[in-house]
């Protein structure tokens, strides 16, 4: 990809925060807040192949709303899989080639690279964002803004969330 394509898809991305973290506050019911943000960006950027949100659950992450195929990875522990140890760690992962990563559960053959963004409340884990692509290191910096943007809008929806 050469600097000016990379421009490009870095504006478009920044675009789409004003209008997700808006649709989340419209939203009263946390669900429905996290289905506008995983439909907003499943609709928005087609190298997101599939986006979903998994929800901390004692030490399980469940999966919540997604859009893409149904993944067998329902419930994740938190010492598995990137998701795990995105959520551990409380920082963004980035992987280029889930392939050449021991961590990563495979949900479908076709991934190649996958970004998980932990959405976090005062330092506190309370889900993440995961989003794979089909395409070999679909994600940079301008992914990793937007989605840090997304799980900051999301995580007042999510505190005041009861299981
Ligand atoms: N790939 C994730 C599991 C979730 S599926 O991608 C939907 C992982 O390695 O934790």
């Amino acid at each position: 990809m050469n600097t000016r394509t990379t421009d490009q898809a870095a504006q478009g991305r920044e675009d789409l925060l004003p209008s997700i973290a808006s649709a989340i506050r419209d939203e009263t019911d946390p669900r429905h807040a996290m289905e506008r943000a995983v439909a907003m960006l499943k609709n928005s950027v087609p190298a997101y192949t599939w986006v979903g949100i998994y929800l901390l659950e004692g030490d399980e992450l469940a999966l919540g709303p997604f859009l893409g195929k149904p993944s067998p990875h329902t419930r994740i522990p938190l010492g598995s899989g990137i998701c795990g140890a995105a959520a551990t760690q409380r920082e963004t992962f980035i992987v280029d080639d889930v392939n050449a990563d021991s961590r990563y559960l495979a949900c479908s053959i076709e991934t190649r690279s996958e970004i998980v963004v932990p959405i976090m409340d005062s330092g506190r884990v309370l889900g993440e964002i995961d989003i794979d692509s089909d395409q070999p290191a679909a994600f940079g910096v301008a992914d990793r803004k937007l989605l840090e943007g997304v799980a900051a809008a999301l995580a007042p929806a999510l505190s005041a969330r009861t299981l």
